[in-house]
């Protein structure tokens, strides 16, 4: 152990707090404040001559210059281990409910609760012998945590090859006791335990390698599957104005998205919004598996009450904690919602340290932090040949609706797909409010790409139409053309849009929408004749309502197929070209 640093406080900012120091410190290195009993966590952002400039993760009410401060030499961290699923932390990894059972939710300052409670048993099993060479991110073992099996895994920060030395026999164990001794090159020995820990804002690169995400995350959403899919490993950001469904799309999707572990960052933008996550959260069920959806979740929540610093790092601390499961070979889904929240906290923050505004009052650097956050995603795979994945999605909420803001644009220069909320589409209650004219995906969709592009194709004719109408009306549209409005509108009623409410509607699996999509394609490729448009909009009208009963029967049910087969009837009538056997 080395001798504890010290500063002295010489001025106080808001959350900023500089101090004067003798020996040197490090940049994004963690100081405790001392005043009194309390202990006030905070980070070094900036260092200028025997200064540290210290963003503090708490309320700064009543501290004195003068007062000490304590350097750690750590960079802020978080502890992975066992124990995370199923929690809800705030950005410093305090868990939540812990800490408001002990005081309230106007947090009290100075309190760090254990991340992962250390007398807490596990059974381990090993997983290697000794004699057995391994690296840092191979697993030594693994515990049962709830679904899954946990790896313990070598320290990612270890470098070179180690020998194992010893590894604990079957049984329970807790995160302090060792589980297997390594050996490194030098001939000294290390102990494995149950947790690590590491720096939020250092990637964990403990993998052979990168892969280009080409494998499809089916999210059950037919909007976002078929026409905007997201990949394994990918990128996609939702921006939308206010009150357009970007929180509801979100949990949508973490409840039904085929991933193994998914992880929420939540800035809370209204207010009660983050106490009901808490209230409601460990009371969900997983539609997959039929139990707690808290079984294969993490959640990190910020109120917009809480210290700017603190909001700050809590999309550090969820990235990190999903890379730490992707380690582990899970595909693992990152949700942020959302990211315009924690460019605020930048822009804050950097106001406070007085540095040249660039867009907004934006600092210059947003674009490279939004950037390198999204670079964390990823499908790697691991030295032992498995792969694993992280998918980040974050919805991004410019004011007003604009997505000329610099986080949107910055946004969108990074990710691979983007999920664009409409106002109008959401004051038309047409959920979910992606709006297909204007969203776009580099990523490959479940569905045939002719087929992807000729859905899209129609709605964009549809449209045309419809702006026309409402220059020349109805009567001055022709039957044709009319006909194509009324095709787009029956694809974007029947599939683009899903009910929420309804238990089989709001969520479509890869092989439903497949089929349900060809067969939609055939009607939108078949060349109907009509004698006039009252006569054009009354069938489709009546395709409709039948179209939405079978979105509501069960998968291959017998509902559902006598509802195909009222619709192959209706189709037959009007003696569509039935291409579709
Ligand atoms: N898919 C949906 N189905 C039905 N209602 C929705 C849907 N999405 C949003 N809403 C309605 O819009 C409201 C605001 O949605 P929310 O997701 O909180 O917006 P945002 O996060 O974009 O501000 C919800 O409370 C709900 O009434
Ligand atoms: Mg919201």
């Amino acid at each position: 152990m080395t001798a504890k640093r010290i500063g002295r406080i010489t001025k106080i900012s808001g959350n900023m707090v500089t101090a004067a120091f003798d020996s040197p410190v490090m940049q994004n290195e963690v100081a405790f404040i001392l005043h009194g009993e309390e202990r006030l966590k905070s980070e070094i952002i900036r260092v200028r001559g025997n200064l540290a400039e210290m963003q503090v993760y708490e309320d700064t009410g009543r501290l004195r210059v003068g007062e000490h401060v304590e350097f750690t030499g750590e960079l802020l961290s978080v502890e992975l281990g066992p124990g995370m699923l199923g929690q809800i932390f705030d950005g410093l990894q305090n868990p939540l409910p812990e800490l408001a059972e002990q005081c309230g939710f106007f947090l009290k300052r100075g309190i760090y609760i254990d991340p992962l409670p250390e007398s807490r048993e596990w059974q381990f099993s090993p997983l290697v012998q000794p004699g057995d060479t391994v690296r840092a991110g191979d697993a030594v073992g693994f515990v049962e945590e709830k679904l899954f099996r946990h790896s313990c895994m070598v320290p990612f920060s270890w470098e070179g090859v180690f020998k194992v030395d010893s590894v604990a026999n079957p049984g329970v164990y807790t995160k302090r006791q060792p589980v297997a001794h390594l050996m490194d090159e030098k001939g000294s020995i290390h102990p494995v335990f149950l947790s690590q820990t590491w720096p939020v804002k250092i990637p964990i690169r403990a993998y052979a390698e990168k892969l280009k995400p080409t494998e499809p995350l089916v999210t059950k959403m037919r909007l976002i599957d078929s026409l905007f899919p997201v990949a394994r490993g990918g990128t996609y950001c939702i921006p939308g104005p206010f009150g357009a469904g970007k929180t509801v799309l979100q949990q949508l999707i973490s409840r039904h998205a085929d991933a193994d572990v998914v992880v929420i960052a939540a800035c809370g933008e209204r207010a009660g919004e983050v106490v009901e996550t808490i209230k409601t959260f460990p009371t969900l069920i997983d539609p997959r598996t039929h139990r707690p959806l808290s079984d294969r979740t993490v959640i990190i929540c910020n109120t917009s009450s809480m210290p700017v610093a603190a909001r700050e790092s809590s999309v550090y601390t969820a990235v990190t904690i999903a890379e730490y499961y992707r380690q582990m070979g899970l595909h693992v889904l990152l949700l942020a919602d959302s990211t315009s929240r924690w460019a605020q906290a930048m822009r804050e923050m950097s106001g406070r340290l007085e540095e040249i505004p660039g867009e907004e009052a934006f600092p210059a650097y947003l674009e490279s932090h939004i950037a390198s956050f999204y670079e964390r995603a990823g499908l790697v795979r691991l030295h032992n040949g498995a792969t694993g994945s992280v998918t980040i999605g974050g919805a991004v909420s410019p004011a007003g609706g604009n997505f000329e803001e610099p986080v949107t644009q910055a946004t969108l220069k990074v990710v691979g797909a983007f999920h664009g909320l409409s106002r109008s589409r959401s004051d038309a209650r047409r959920y979910p409010a992606i709006d297909p004219l204007i969203s776009w995906s580099k990523y490959r969709s479940i569905i045939d790409e002719i087929q992807r592009m000729r859905g899209q194709e129609i709605l964009r004719k549809g449209n045309d139409v419809a702006q026309m109408m409402k220059v020349v009306g109805e009567e001055g549209t022709s039957l044709p053309d009319y006909i194509e409005y009324l095709k787009a509108e029956f694809f974007d009623f029947v599939y683009l849009q899903q009910n929420a409410f309804d238990p089989v509607d709001e969520a479509t699996p890869e092989d439903r929408q497949i089929y349900v999509f060809e067969f939609i394609y055939h009607i939108l490729d078949s060349n109907f004749t009509f004698k006039n448009k009252d006569e054009a909009l009354h069938f489709f009208q009546q395709l409709r309502q039948v179209f939405r009963g079978w979105n509501s029967a069960q998968w291959k049910s017998e509902e559902f197929r006598n509802t195909e087969e009222e619709i192959r009837g209706l189709l037959h009538e009007r003696a569509v070209s039935a291409s579709h056997a």
